[in-house]
C-alpha cells in the first residue's frame, strides 16, 4: 500500500518561526531559494525527535543541521564566506562550496542543545568545515555507494538529505536498515521526478541550449536517482524498510521559484560581497536578509501553491523504520 501524506500539528520549535527563518536566511541569504528550501526541509524535520545515537549521511558542511538543532552564527558569517572556484562555476559546474581555509572558523552566537554523533560525506572539504562547528561528535569520510563503515544496529536515528544523490540506491538503502538499530527512525527527505516539471526544459526551442545550461548548472546529472514517488516506496519496500508516516513539503510553486533563483548570478554576487570593505558587506548584507526575511516568508508555507490546479508534490519526508 503507499504512503498517504500525513498532516498533525508540528511541535513547538525552539525560536519563534521568524527567528529560526532568520537564522537560515542569514546563512544562505545569496542564494535566497536555497535559504526557503532549507526552511521547509527544517520545519518537516522538526516533527520527528533526534534520538541518540544519530548519524547525518552527506551532512555537507553540517551548517543545514547545526541550524536545525537551533544553533546560531554571528550575523557577519554564511556559507558564502568560505568559497572557491566562482569563475568555474558557470562554466565547468565546479561546487564553489569544495573548499576550506586554514582558519575557517565560523563565528558561534548560540550552540544547539544537542548535537549529533555522527556526520559523513564523501567531501574532506566540507567534513572540515563541519568540524569547525563542534557539533558533530565524530565524522567520517565516506561514499554511500560503498558499505557503511558502521556497526550493525549502531543509531537509533539515521538522517539524510541526499540519498537522490546516490547511484547505488538500492544498497545505500539496505545499508541505512542494516545500520539502524531496531525500532529506530530512518529519515529520508527525497526529491521526486516531478521537479521536472517546474523547469524551463519544456521551453528549450524558445530559450536555447545555453540559456538552460546556465540556469540548471548541471544540477539533474548530480541526482541519479531521482524517481517518483510509487518507485521510492518500492525501494524502500526492497530495502525492507516500513513506512511509518510520509510528508510532502515542498510544491511545484517552490520548485518553479527555485528553478530560476540567483543561481547564475551567484557567482558574481558572491565575488563582489567578498571583495568590498567588511563593514559595507554587513551593511549590505543586514538590509539584504530584512528584505529577504518578508519576502521569503509566504515560501516558508510547505503548502504553498500558486498553480490552479494543486501540483505534484517535489519532495517527501519519510519516517521508515527496518521492518523485523
Ligand atoms: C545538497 S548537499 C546536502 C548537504 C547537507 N546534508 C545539507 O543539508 O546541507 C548533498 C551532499 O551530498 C554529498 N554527496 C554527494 N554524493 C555523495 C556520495 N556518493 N556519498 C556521500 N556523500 C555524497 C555532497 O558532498 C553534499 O555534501
Amino acid at each position: 500500500m503507499r504512503a498517504t501524506v500525513n498532516d498533525t500539528t508540528i511541535p513547538a520549535p525552539i525560536d519563534s518561526a521568524k527567528e529560526k527563518h532568520r537564522r537560515f536566511i542569514n546563512a544562505y541569504w545569496l542564494r535566497p531559494e536555497n535559504a526557503f528550501w532549507m526552511v521547509l526541509r527544517s520545519n518537516a524535520l522538526s516533527r520527528v525527535p533526534v534520538v541518540a545515537p544519530s548519524v547525518d549521511l552527506s551532512c555537507g558542511d553540517g551548517v543545514f543541521s547545526f541550524l536545525h538543532a537551533g544553533g546560531r552564527f554571528a550575523p557577519d558569517f554564511d556559507v558564502f564566506s568560505a568559497v572557491a572556484n566562482l569563475d568555474l562555476a558557470n562554466t565547468e559546474h565546479a561546487d564553489i562550496f569544495d573548499h576550506v581555509d586554514e582558519d575557517y572558523d565560523p563565528p558561534i552566537a548560540r550552540r544547539p542543545r544537542v548535537g549529533m554523533d555522527c556526520g559523513t560525506d564523501v567531501k574532506p572539504t566540507l567534513l572540515a568545515k563541519a568540524a569547525r562547528l563542534g557539533f558533530y561528535d565524530k565524522l567520517v569520510h565516506h561514499d554511500n555507494n560503498e558499505r557503511l563503515p558502521f556497526e550493525d544496529g549502531a543509531f537509533k536515528t539515521v538522517y539524510c538529505n541526499a540519498t537522490y544523490w546516490v547511484l547505488e540506491v538500492d544498497d545505500f538503502l539496505r545499508e541505512a536498515k542494516r545500520i539502524c538499530a531496531p525500532g529506530g527512525t530512518i529519515v529520508l527527505q527525497v526529491k521526486l521526478d516531478a521537479i521536472r516539471q517546474f523547469t524551463l526544459e519544456k521551453h528549450r526551442g524558445l530559450l536555447g541550449d545555453r540559456f538552460l545550461d546556465l540556469v540548471g548548472r548541471g544540477r539533474f546529472d548530480t541526482w541519479p536517482s531521482l524517481c517518483d514517488q510509487s518507485m521510492w516506496e518500492d525501494r524502500f519496500d526492497s530495502a525492507g524498510l516500513d513506512i511509518r508516516r510520509a510528508d510532502a513539503f515542498v510544491t511545484g510553486t517552490h520548485a518553479h521559484v527555485w528553478d530560476v533563483g540567483l543561481r547564475p548570478i551567484a557567482p558574481m554576487l558572491i565575488k563582489t560581497m567578498n571583495s568590498i570593505l567588511p563593514h559595507l558587506r554587513t551593511e549590505i548584507k543586514r538590509d539584504w536578509v530584512d528584505l529577504f526575511c518578508e519576502l521569503l516568508e509566504p515560501f516558508c508555507n510547505p503548502e504553498l501553491d500558486l498553480f490552479t490546479d494543486p501540483s505534484d508534490p517535489v519532495e517527501i519526508q519519510y519516517e521508515l523504520t527496518p521492518r523485523n
